[in-house]
Formats: structure tokens, sequence, C-alpha cells
């Protein structure tokens, strides 16, 4: 099953997204946007790459921060040197570990370290990226993380946005091998929604050029499938034999879900490209 169609304006007016001046496009292209120093940290992985390249393509002062570069939201170390001048951060680094505690404490010390270290630099605008859904689904570790890390970024001084995305189609290989028992694949038949990671980059490139919002926006895919179809999609694609059962009690990373989980509200930003296409093309090793 595929349901399609699903709501593809952004409404500004929607309990999520508070309109707090965002600016228009005629005003992208301005000199004062063009002299912006934005800052990516996770500015080498799946999602910062690409918001990398997009915001240096469009012309901004865009720097990958990381450890690789020298910067680690953990210790600290970078921090001050690397948002000295900065208008913008945008925080997509994910914690090595997805482990209960280990993820816990990630982001909540990065997003300490970070939030402090970006509010004396006087960033006047704080851009994370969330999960659809974390708020409603206490059981999983890694959603609880995702929503200490959202408490701190609101009870900052800095303004802010948070882009709370559904799962990338990038993710769904790591979500087949999460239910493997033995050589059975078992996943809750739960509706999922899942989006290309190049158009969440897309979405966060335009958040971090524009006004912080000071709320919640999302972004999805354009199509929802039954967990255990999605897996046997995937599966069917990379010609891996292993058969899937659908349980809804299976666990999805400690918790177990139901038709909304997973699923964007009616606002969110659709994403164009579809799973099966994504599925078709040529692999690229990251
Ligand atoms: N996977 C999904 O389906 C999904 C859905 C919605 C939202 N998200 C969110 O999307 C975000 C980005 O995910 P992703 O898949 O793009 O991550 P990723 O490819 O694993 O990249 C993680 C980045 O974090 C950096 N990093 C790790 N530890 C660091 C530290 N101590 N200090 C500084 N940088 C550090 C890594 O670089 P170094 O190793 O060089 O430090 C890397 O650049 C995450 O916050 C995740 O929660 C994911």
């Amino acid at each position: 099953m595929e349901t399609q169609g699903i709501g593809k304006v952004f409404d500004p007016a929607s309990e999520h997204t508070p309109s707090i001046g965002r600016r228009n496009e005629t005003d992208r292209h301005s000199s004062e946007e063009q002299d912006m120093k934005i800052v990516v940290i996770g500015g080498n992985g799946l999602i910062g790459s690409n918001i990398v390249s997009r915001l240096r393509l469009n012309g901004h002062e865009t720097v990958a921060a990381s450890r690789s570069t020298g910067v680690d939201t953990l210790t600290g170390q970078g921090l001050a040197q690397v948002l000295a001048g900065a208008q913008v951060v945008v925080d997509v680094a994910n914690s090595p570990s997805f482990e209960d505690q280990a993820v816990l404490a990630f982001f909540q010390t990065s997003g300490r370290n970070l939030l402090a270290a970006a509010a004396a630099a006087g960033v006047e605008h704080f851009l994370a990226l969330s999960i659809v859904g974390a708020d409603r689904l206490p059981h999983s570790g890694y959603l609880r993380a995702k929503v200490a890390q959202e408490a701190l970024i609101k009870a900052s001084k800095i303004p802010y946005t948070l882009l709370r995305a559904t799962q990338f189609f990038e993710f769904v290989e790591g979500i087949v091998n999460a239910g493997a028992v033995g050589d059975t694949i078992c996943l809750s038949p739960a509706l999922i929604q899942p989006v290309a990671a190049d158009d969440v980059s897309a979405v966060l490139a335009d958040l971090a050029v524009g006004a912080p919002l000071n709320g919640i926006v999302e972004v999805a895919g354009p199509d929802r499938f039954p967990l255990d179809e999605l897996a046997r999609k995937f599966l069917a694609a990379r010609n891996d034999k292993r058969p899937v059962i659908a349980d809804v009690r299976a666990l999805y990373f400690g918790t177990e879900l139901d038709d909304r989980s997973l699923v964007a509200g009616d606002n969110a930003h659709i994403g164009a490209t579809r799973f099966q296409n994504w599925l078709n093309r040529p692999q690229t090793p990251r």
C-alpha cells in the first residue's frame, strides 16, 4: 500500500510554524545573506556534506565542522574558533553510538557545549535536525535523546529553528537489519513515511538562509508504507532473499509503533523523491 498526495504545501500558519519573519524568495540573495557565515556542525556527514555543497553553490560562506576538522562538540575543542563571526549554526552532528546512555550523553553534552559557544559568539540563528514523532516515542532511547537536544535548543536564548525529518531512505537498510532475527526480518507493519536525505538537505539549506522560526517544521517523503512492506521493497531491490514477517509488537529501536508514530503532520514539507525511484538508482558509495 502507498498513500499518495499528502499535502505538499508548507503552511507557515500551522501550530508548528510560528510565522516569525521568514525571508521571502526575493530577499534570498540579498547582500546581507551573501555575507553570512554559516557553520555546519557534522559538516562531513550524510546531511552535513549535502548542505555544505548546497550553501556554497549559492555563494554563502559555509564552514564544515566536525572532529575531522578539529572541532569536537563533546570536549568543546575548536568551537570558539570556528564559530567566531558566524551568524548561523546548523547542527547535524550525530552520535557515533546509538546505545541509550551514550546517545543521551552525546546530544546533551554536545548541545550544551554548542549552544554556549554559539551564544558567546553572538550567533543569530541555531538550526538543528530532529526526528518526526520524537516526542511520541519515549520508549526509544535514541528519540529521548533527540527530545533532550530539542529541549536544550528551545531553552536557550538563541533564536532557533528545529526541522524534524522522517527516516531517511539511506537509513532503511539500518532499520531492516535492526529487525533481523536470525535469517528473518521481523518488523512492525506501522506506517512509515521515509524521505531522501537530499530532500531533507534542501529544506535545511533553505531554512539556514531564512529567519529563525522559533518553532518546529517537518519534512517527510511523498509516500507512506507499512514498515514491513517497505523492507520487502528494499530487500527485493538488493536481491536479498530474507523473508520479512510483520509483527505489531516488534520493537523499532526499543519502542512499539502505531500508524501515527513515524508519520508527519499535514503541514510538512514533502520531498519530491519517491522511494522506488531512489531504490532504482545506481548505488553510489558514501
Ligand atoms: N537517520 C535518519 O533517518 C534521521 C532522520 C531524521 C533526523 N536524523 C538526524 O540527522 C542528523 C544527521 O544525521 P546523519 O545521518 O547525516 O549523520 P552522519 O552521517 O552519521 O554524520 C554525523 C556527523 O557528526 C559528526 N560528529 C560526530 N561526533 C562529533 C563530535 N563529537 N563533534 C563534532 N562532530 C561530530 C561526524 O563527523 P566526525 O566523525 O568527523 O566528527 C559527522 O560529520 C542527526 O542528528 C540525526 O539524529 C536522522
